[in-house]
């Protein structure tokens, strides 16, 4: 499995924030190979890194992090709204409610995540722990999501 992960950050792609939440997406997902980007809270270049990700560079999955909330300059949602194929909105409904139990500002964030093609996209918060919490929660679904897009005819009831 080929995992991109794409950090949304002004901060980060001007050198002034190291990037923290693409590295733990890494360390908490298993995959054959990575490919990593990281681009500023502009549309057309998260929309862009994100076809490029699954169109060309072949992942299977793509996780983004940062540019969910409510800020004038998150647009994460936006972008990738426009390059998904269908929406899958129970992966981020589950994200939120969980982390609703701990972490009320979790209903603040505007994530979503559907399909491309054969490829899942799913957007993440921009902290660290939000990553963490977050790829708990939904990590259980993901191997059967990516059964199901890439055979199209998985066991439903296997889960
Ligand atoms: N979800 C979890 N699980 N844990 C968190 O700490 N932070 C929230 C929310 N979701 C958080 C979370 C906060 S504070 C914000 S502002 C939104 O995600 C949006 O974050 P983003 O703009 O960095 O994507």
């Amino acid at each position: 499995m080929k995992v991109g992960i794409i950090t949304v950050s002004d901060k980060g792609s001007k050198g002034e924030r190291e990037d923290l939440s693409g590295p733990a997406i890494k360390a908490l997902v298993q995959a054959d190979s990575f490919e990593y980007a990281l681009v500023p809270d502009e549309t057309d270049k998260i929309a862009g890194v994100l076809k490029e990700f699954v169109d060309i560079k072949g992942c299977d999955l793509v996780f983004t992090t940062g540019g969910t909330g409510l800020s004038c300059r998150d647009v994460t949602p936006e972008a990738t709204r426009q390059v998904l194929d269908r929406e899958i909105p129970g992966i981020s409904e589950v994200m939120r409610s969980e982390s609703f139990k701990t972490k009320k500002t979790a209903a603040l964030s505007r994530a979503i995540a559907g399909q491309r093609g054969k490829s899942l996209i799913i957007n993440l918060p921009g902290s660290p722990r939000a990553v963490k919490e977050c790829l708990e929660i939904i990590m259980p679904v993901i191997p059967h999501a990516l059964e199901v897009l890439k055979k199209g005819s998985a066991e439903c009831g296997s889960l």
